[in-house]
Order: C-alpha cells, then structure tokens, then sequence
C-alpha cells in the first residue's frame, strides 16, 4: 500500500485526488464571494462571512484545506522534479512543439504563480480578518456583523493595481484549471476517449467561469460599482 503512495501513479492520483477538493473549495469561495457585487450594501456578503467563520462543519473544514493545499504542491513539486529528472533535455525541447497544450507544459509555473497569489491574498484579508485585525472591520451598525465588505471593497476601490493583481490572480487560476479539471478526471480513470474530449470541453466550460467569476469582481469595483 505504502509503494502505491510513492509510485507516480499513486502520486499523481493523490494530486488529482487533493485538486478536486481544492476544486470544491473554488466553488464555494467564488460564489461566496460574487455576494460582493449581488448586493452593494455589503450585507449578504458580511451573513456570508459571519456563517463561514462560525459554522462548526466550516471551521473543520478549513485546517483540513489547508493540508489540502500542502499535499497539492508537495506531490506537484515532487511529480515535476522526478518527470525533469527522467526526462533528457532533448526530449523535453522537442516535446514543446508536439500535442501537449501551452497549459499542459507550465502547469508547474502556474500553480507557482498562483502560490503566490495566494500568499498575497491571505495576506490581504485573511491575516486581518484572523490574526491582526484592522479598524475596516469594525461592525456594521445595525447587524453589528464584523464588517468584512468593508476589507475588501475598500482595497480594491483605493488600489488600481491590486486590482489587476486579482484579475490576474483569476486568469492564472483559469488556465491552471483548464488543464486540471479534465487531468484530474483522467487520472483517477474516469475518462476513456469519449469522455476525455467531453471532459476537456467541461473542464474549459469551468475554467472560464471560475476565472471570468473571479475577475468580475475587482472589475466591478474598478469601474466604481461598488460601495
Ligand atoms: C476577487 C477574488 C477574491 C476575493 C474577493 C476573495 C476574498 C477572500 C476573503 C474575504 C477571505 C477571508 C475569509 C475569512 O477568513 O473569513 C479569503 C480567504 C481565502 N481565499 Fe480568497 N478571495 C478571492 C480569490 C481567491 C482565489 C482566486 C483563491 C485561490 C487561488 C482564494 C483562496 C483563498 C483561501 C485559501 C482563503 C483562506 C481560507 C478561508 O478563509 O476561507 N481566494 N478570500
């Protein structure tokens, strides 16, 4: 049992596996955070927060995202040394023009890009929101909810480049998953010929609208929608 872990089958299957989980974590954070724009007084997204930072099934969940993220750029990391290690220079050159997608190729420098994104993006909002606190999130008068609305508009509406940042941060995001979603699938054998061109067409459907949903936002502030 403990080969099948350290085989790159094994490995690749745990990085499938972790991607999928960090796939629903996507979902629900991207339509958590579209509350910024559905309602402009900021208070459904405050509920939201409030919810999340509350619920007992949540607050399981997060250490065990957390991980999630851990094993996924530890087996990525690893699967891409042992790949670059088996694979001659040569080969590797000529394998750039062959079948394999742009994405494909740089899924590494991807998630690395998106790694830092990240880091930033913690930084951010949830070192404050957690760790250090800041005046912005004072409560709202009437609900008394921790002001989290406040956080985040007022960082996109004061920073033109954090907001390019955070586009980026979703176009990255996008191309890591047009690739991920339908190689995760495969991974875990869920996909024979029929399916795996299905499967690359879903998984491009999805990585549009993750990218596009998390985009819209610091676009919408940035044209002065938001409060
Ligand atoms: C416009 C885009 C985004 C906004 C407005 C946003 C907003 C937030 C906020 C407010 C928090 C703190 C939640 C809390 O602790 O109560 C948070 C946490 C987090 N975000 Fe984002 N986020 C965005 C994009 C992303 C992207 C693209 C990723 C993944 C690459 C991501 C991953 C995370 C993670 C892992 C956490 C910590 C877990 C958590 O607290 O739920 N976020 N985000």
């Amino acid at each position: 049992m403990s080969s099948f872990f350290t085989s790159s089958i094994g490995k690749k299957t745990m990085l499938s596996l972790s991607g999928f989980f960090l796939i629903s974590f996507l979902c629900v954070h991207l339509t958590a955070n579209l509350m910024l724009i559905v309602d402009s007084s900021g208070h459904i997204f405050n509920e939201v927060c409030h919810f999340m930072a509350t619920n007992p099934v949540v607050r399981v969940i997060e250490p065990i995202l957390a991980l999630g993220f851990a094993l996924h750029i530890v087996l990525a990391s690893w699967l891409t040394l042992q790949n670059r290690a088996a694979r001659p220079v040569k080969y590797a050159r000529r394998d750039q023009s062959g079948n394999a997608s742009w994405t494909s190729r740089n899924m590494y420098i991807l998630g690395a890009m998106i790694l830092v994104f990240l880091l930033l993006h913690l930084w951010n909002f949830w070192w404050k929101i957690k760790i250090s606190g800041d005046p912005l999130l004072a409560p709202e008068p009437i609900s008394g909810l921790e002001n989290t609305y406040a956080l985040v508009s007022s960082l996109f509406r004061e920073s033109v480049l954090y907001c390019l940042l955070y586009m980026l941060g979703g176009i990255l995001l996008g191309l890591h998953l047009s690739h991920g979603f339908g190689s995760a699938f495969q991974s875990v054998g869920l996909s024979n010929k029929v399916w795996r061109k299905r499967m690359t067409i879903i998984g491009n459907l999805f990585a549009i609208v993750v990218g596009t949903g998390f985009s819209i936002i610091p676009i919408y502030f940035l044209l002065g929608l938001g409060k």
